[in-house]
């Protein structure tokens, strides 16, 4: 495989088929060239048809093996098309990344109706109804297969101006939990991952644009602050996150949210309880109000994606 295609993957995924969807630009396009690159043939997914076929060209050009698929995911027949392209194109699929992403930011006062079903449809919906299409195609196959879900430190903590966002993110999350349970028996893992990396989507956030401007007009590397601090990158630096869970190598991770952003792989917990209390008979809110600040709520959860800190410049 030309080096052009090859980001840090020694690992080998010839003979299988792989889906990005949103795959024309950004974190999807760093995935799927770096599955072309590790041997498996891409269908690049996107709803920009100019960048979904630049896309599967610029990875042919490179010596592998891609076809463009021009559709908005979100509803069921775009999700059965693109498993059915998979198929009829190169035999067989393999592996899901259910990628394609939007923003419609506002606070929840301002927030239109509009604002939150877009996200939803393509964030939630479109991951909902591509994964089912790819898990009945794997069950059909029986030999396994990969589902690789984006999540996000947004859908993890929430954010601000993020409701829709945040929501359907935290609940990609739960999805991958739920499908890892279902999809066990049949040999397929599911996993949500959760980038960080310059991209449209990030490369206006005021603290990270000028290394972002400086990174895309310089050359200058990221410092060590936004790769480490921040795990803030590229997306060929999330990429070989993809290609190792979609690898043999990653046979027995499912149900994980995992992170990866610049220099920094992370597991992300799973809620869980922390604090709990306990009395006979049940609680009514006057004995929770008695106990309250001294029990269960003595130590409260954080919520919010903690503001990026610059090293002050000695
Ligand atoms: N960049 C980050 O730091 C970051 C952080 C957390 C999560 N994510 C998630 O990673 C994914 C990729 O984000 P990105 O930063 O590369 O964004 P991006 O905006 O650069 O790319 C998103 C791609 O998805 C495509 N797309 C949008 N709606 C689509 C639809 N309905 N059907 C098909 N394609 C569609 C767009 O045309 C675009 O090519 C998203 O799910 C995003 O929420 C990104």
């Amino acid at each position: 495989m030309p080096s052009a295609l090859i980001k840090g993957a020694s690992v080998d995924l010839a003979g299988k088929v792989a889906i990005v969807t949103g795959g024309g630009r950004g974190l999807g396009f760093a995935y799927a060239q770096a599955l072309a690159g590790a041997g498996a043939a891409v269908v690049v997914n996107d709803v920009d048809g100019d960048a979904a076929k630049a896309a599967a060209a610029s990875i042919v050009a490179s010596g592998g093996l891609a076809i463009p698929h021009v559709a908005p995911v979100g509803d069921a027949d775009v999700a059965d098309g693109l498993v059915g392209t998979a198929v009829d194109e190169f035999g067989r699929l393999d592996v899901m990344v259910a990628n394609a992403g939007i923003l419609r930011d506002r606070v929840l006062w301002k927030m239109t109706d509009e604002d939150f079903d877009d996200v939803v449809r393509v964030h939630l919906r479109g991951t909902f109804t591509c994964a089912r299409a790819a898990a009945i195609r794997f069950r059909e196959q029986g030999d396994g297969g990969r589902l690789i879900l984006a999540g996000s430190p947004a859908g993890q903590r929430g954010n601000f101006g993020q409701t829709n966002y945040a929501a359907c993110k935290a609940g990609i999350t739960a999805m991958a939990r739920t499908w890892a349970l279902e999809l066990a028996k049949s040999g397929v893992t599911v996993n949500c991952i959760v980038p960080t990396a310059a991209t449209e989507m990030t490369r206006t956030i005021p603290a990270f644009a000028p290394y972002v401007e400086a990174l895309e007009q310089r050359g200058q590397p990221l410092p060590a602050w936004l790769r480490k601090g921040e795990a803030f990158g590229t997306p060929g630096d999330v990429a070989g996150l993809v290609v190792f869970l979609a690898s043999d190598a990653a046979a027995g991770v499912t149900g994980q949210t995992i992170g990866l952003g610049g220099d920094r792989l992370a597991l992300w917990s799973y809620p869980s309880e922390v604090a709990t209390a306990y009395t006979d008979g049940g609680w009514d809110a006057d004995a929770i109000a008695a106990v309250y600040p001294m029990s269960v709520g003595r130590e409260p959860q954080t919520y919010g994606i903690p503001a990026p800190a610059a090293p002050v410049a000695s």
